[in-house]
């Protein structure tokens, strides 16, 4: 294997996920600076400055040299141009050929399944083009949102971990899902199906 440095920008259906830019800052802030957004996620309410040092950090994650790093892609709604989120993928283990996924979106755009969108092209991007075998994702047991759209991805939900992590000044139960290449080659038909309806 030898990482993963994708053609941008990755077009689905309605967006185009593509490398941070400079100029992604206020569409970044208007969802780092939401505390309901940033709650289950692993920073802290950012103001402008915090927000600007992020976006240093990910404009070098555009590909995927060595297991470790994260991908950190920007989720740009075609339409208008807008930033309304970000999409991670991690490459956790390069002999168990492991990667996880993260996401978060701008609250004005939940709802309309953009997070599944991006989420989809990002479990294709690690299954077809990095080559991995299984990916998981990690969450706190409260975010109910986040493990919905897990299981709208047919992840499966493997491990419900209590008081596992001590997170923003509390103990935190995690779940973790998992997908295997296979079950994402065997449900793609189903999933695509479901996009429609
Ligand atoms: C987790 C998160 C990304 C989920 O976003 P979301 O918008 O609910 O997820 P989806 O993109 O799958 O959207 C699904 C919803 O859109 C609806 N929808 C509308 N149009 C749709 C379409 N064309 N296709 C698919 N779904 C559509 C679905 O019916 C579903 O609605 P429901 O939740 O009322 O059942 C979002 O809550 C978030 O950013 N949270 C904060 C950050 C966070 O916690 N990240 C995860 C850390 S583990």
């Amino acid at each position: 294997m030898t990482g993963l440095h994708p053609t941008y920008p990755l077009r689905t259906e309605r967006l185009d996920l593509r490398a941070h830019r400079q100029d992604d800052l206020d569409d970044l802030l208007a969802f780092h600076s939401n505390p309901d957004i940033v709650r289950y996620v692993p920073w802290p309410v950012r103001d402008r400055e915090q927000t600007r040092v992020a976006l240093e950090a990910k404009l070098t994650q555009d590909r995927l040299t060595e297991e470790g790093q994260w991908l950190v892609l920007a989720i740009e709604l075609r339409e208008t141009g807008t930033v309304i989120g970000e999409v991670l993928l991690k490459w956790a283990s390069e002999a168990s050929r492991q990667g996880e996924i993260g996401y978060a979106l701008h609250a004005d755009y939940h709802g309309k399944g953009y997070a599944s969108e991006a989420a989809r092209e990002i479990l294709r991007l690690g299954f077809e083009e990095l080559g991995l075998h299984r990916i998981v994702a990690v969450l706190d047991d409260r975010n109910t949102a986040s493990a919905q759209l897990l299981e709208r991805l047919g992840m499966r939900r493997e491990a419900h971990l209590l008081q596992a992590l001590w997170f923003k000044d509390e103990w935190s139960n995690e779940l973790v899902y998992a997908l295997l290449k296979d079950e994402w080659l065997s449900g793609r038909s189903g999933s695509a199906a479901s996009d429609q309806g």
